[in-house]
Parts: C-alpha cells; sequence; structure tokens
C-alpha cells in the first residue's frame, strides 16, 4: 500500500541547515474522510523563507516546531476525491509541506485548484504562482513604478527578481538586474532583456552600479540585503521606494536578530526612502486576478522564466542548501513525481 513520504524538521539548525536538521519518514495515509480530497505531490517548490521558519523565532508567522513536515507549497495531482468540488485528475497547488501525498479538506484556503490556461503546474509555483505574484504586488503596491523611473533588483536570475524587472520593462521603467557571476547577468540582459546587468561577485560593484543608473535609482526591490543594499543606498533619489521583500544574505546567519538589516542600512541615509516590508499575503484576496495577468503575459513572450529543476525529496535538503548559497538558476523546484 503507498505511504506518505515527508520530511520533517529534526533539529534547529545554527547556521547553513545540515543533514541532522531534517528527517525523511514513511507515514500511513488516512482513508479520506467526507470532502476531503487526496493530491499526489508531482513538484515541491525550494524558498528561501523556509530558513527562517526552521529557527525559534515568530515573524509573520509561527515558527515550525521540532516534528513538523518543512513548510513548503507544492503542486500535484488529485488521484482520490471524497468532494464534489475537485475530481481525480484536477491539478492543484497546496501550501502543506514537503510531502509525497497530501490528504486535504476541499475547502482548505491553503488549497488552490490551478487553471493549465494560466501555466504549467511547475509555473504555478514559479512565475504565476508566489513568487510571481510576490513580483507583482511588491513592485506594483509598494514599489508604485512610473514609467520612465529606474529599478534595481537583485537576485535578479532568481524566481521573483527575474519577474519583478520584466514586469518593470512592461511598466516603462528602465530595469538594472544585480546577479551573480556572467552567465546569470547574460541571462538577464539577453533573455529576460533588462537594460543592465551587474554581476556583483565580480568586485566593484558600486562603480558598475553607478554607470548603470545614470539617473540614479527611484525603486530598489530588496531581495538580499548586505552589501549589495549598501552599494544601492547612496545611489537613491528623492522619493525613492524600497518594498522590503527579503534579505537571504542573513537567512543563514547564527542569530538574525543581531543582523544589520536593509532597514538599519536605509534608516541611516540622511535622506530616509519610503519602505517597508510586505508579505505576498496581504493581497491573497487578489490571487485569480494576479495568476490570470502574469499568465497572459507568460503567453504574450512578455514574461519568461527558467526554472532550476533538482530531483527527489530526500535530495531537497541539500537542494535547498544550494539555494541559500545561489546555485539555482530560476526558480528552485524539485520534482518528486511524474504528472501522468
Ligand atoms: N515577502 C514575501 O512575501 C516574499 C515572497 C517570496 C520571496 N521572498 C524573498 O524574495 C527573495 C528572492 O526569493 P526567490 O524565491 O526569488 O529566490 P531566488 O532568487 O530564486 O533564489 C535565491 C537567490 O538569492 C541570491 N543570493 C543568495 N545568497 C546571496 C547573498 N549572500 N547575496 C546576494 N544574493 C544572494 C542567489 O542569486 P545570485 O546567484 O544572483 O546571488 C540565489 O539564486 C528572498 O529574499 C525571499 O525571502 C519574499
Amino acid at each position: 500500500m503507498t505511504k506518505n513520504t515527508r520530511m520533517t524538521l529534526a533539529k534547529r539548525p545554527l547556521g547553513e541547515p545540515g543533514d541532522d536538521c531534517f528527517h525523511l519518514e514513511q507515514v500511513d495515509i488516512p482513508e479520506l474522510d467526507e470532502n476531503q480530497i487526496l493530491i499526489r505531490v508531482c513538484w515541491l517548490s525550494l524558498d528561501p523563507y523556509m530558513r527562517g521558519r526552521m529557527n525559534d523565532v515568530k515573524s509573520y508567522t509561527d515558527p515550525l516546531q521540532i516534528g513538523d513536515v518543512i513548510t513548503g507549497e507544492s503542486s500535484g495531482v488529485v488521484i482520490k476525491s471524497n468532494s464534489s468540488s475537485f475530481e481525480i485528475g484536477d491539478k492543484v497547488a497546496a501550501h502543506m509541506g514537503w510531502q509525497s501525498h497530501i490528504v486535504a479538506n476541499a475547502d482548505d484556503p491553503r488549497l488552490m485548484k490551478v487553471d493549465s490556461n494560466n501555466g504549467s503546474l511547475s509555473a504555478h509555483l514559479g512565475v504565476v504562482g508566489m513568487p510571481g505574484r510576490t513580483a507583482y504586488f511588491g513592485l506594483t503596491e509598494v514599489g508604485k513604478p512610473k514609467a520612465g523611473e529606474t529599478l534595481v533588483v537583485a537576485a535578479a536570475s532568481g524566481a521573483v527578481g527575474s519577474a519583478v524587472g520584466q514586469i518593470a520593462k512592461i511598466k516603462g521603467l528602465r530595469a538594472v538586474g544585480i546577479a551573480g557571476g556572467p552567465e546569470k547577468c547574460r541571462y538577464v540582459k539577453e533573455e529576460l532583456k533588462f537594460d543592465d546587468c551587474i554581476d556583483y561577485k565580480a568586485g566593484n560593484l558600486a562603480e558598475e552600479l553607478a554607470a548603470a543608473c545614470p539617473d540614479g535609482i527611484d525603486i530598489y526591490f530588496e531581495n538580499v540585503g548586505g552589501d549589495v543594499t549598501k552599494a544601492v543606498a547612496p545611489l537613491l533619489n528623492k522619493g525613492a521606494r524600497v518594498p522590503i521583500c527579503g534579505y537571504i544574505s542573513n537567512y543563514n546567519d547564527e542569530d538574525i536578530t543581531k543582523a544589520e538589516t536593509p532597514f538599519h542600512i536605509l534608516k541611516a541615509l540622511d535622506e530616509v526612502p519610503e519602505h517597508r516590508f510586505f508579505v505576498v499575503t496581504e493581497w491573497n484576496d487578489r490571487w485569480v486576478e494576479a495568476t490570470r495577468l502574469l499568465g497572459s503575459w507568460v503567453s504574450e513572450g512578455k514574461l519568461k522564466y527558467k526554472e532550476s529543476i533538482g530531483e527527489g525529496l530526500e535530495n531537497a535538503p541539500e537542494i535547498f542548501r544550494g539555494l541559500l548559497k545561489g546555485k539555482n538558476f530560476g526558480k528552485q523546484l524539485v520534482k518528486i513525481a511524474d504528472e501522468d
């Protein structure tokens, strides 16, 4: 009989999460109650925020407890249904963690039916999924872009950053990316059509960024923090906006509460830019609208994306460590089963 294979939190990490922080186990799949469905998960999404949930620190949501299934989104196919809302074969995205099978109540808000017109099952974890919505709402609602302005975004070849720059181009802005290494920068400039992309690992970020932004920076979409933010800060124009989406360079710090965050760096400026942290769930009520819009841009060729695909639930911890070091090139996924 098929079992559910799942990855749980075995120990809280100090710094980079080692293999001993994860526990792979198999458990029975319970019989379905009325109005429940069983999902075979095909794709897991690995996302930087998961690292924060492993710490014993409450942020905008509660931390994982030891023994909990590692948090995360996934997408898959309904293989049993006791609900009139779902049929066998329906495609779904769920926010129920690193596991091969999910039993869910059909009306669980963490469950969303996938409309294939908007994109593939894997794209619903990336460009038309949570990262795409993060880019869209963070830029349009917090960044408040105006045509002709200059936007800078780091982690520019990644899931969120790649969409931020392309949406900025759609809205008529100059988009400058920052990414790690020449291959990622080439992709951002030549394939995603950003106006420029600077390799922050090449050693002269401040000078190259100033040259790429001759009119200063009007929107800095914050994904990474640290030295990148310090290079951006002096170039921010009066009236600049900084949507703070995340600061991945600090996520593996042994004590993130002692980190120098973008808030410290921005607040120390003579002219403090408008800035705030946002969470994509602020716009949950507009999920369908954003998914459709992002999907239409993808089908029109205005929004391109890349996926970095690993295989096997047992390999997810190693792939996750790679994501926090920039080994991914595009949206990091783990394939754990075929869709057919
Ligand atoms: N607020 C929200 O609701 C929300 C939602 C989703 C994501 N986020 C945040 O958005 C950011 C991007 O997430 P994502 O899912 O799109 O990940 P991603 O960009 O696909 O992957 C992470 C990338 O971060 C870069 N990076 C890693 N360590 C770095 C460092 N020390 N300095 C500079 N760059 C570093 C790497 O790119 P390079 O090789 O180019 O350095 C890596 O590929 C993260 O901060 C994440 O927490 C926030």
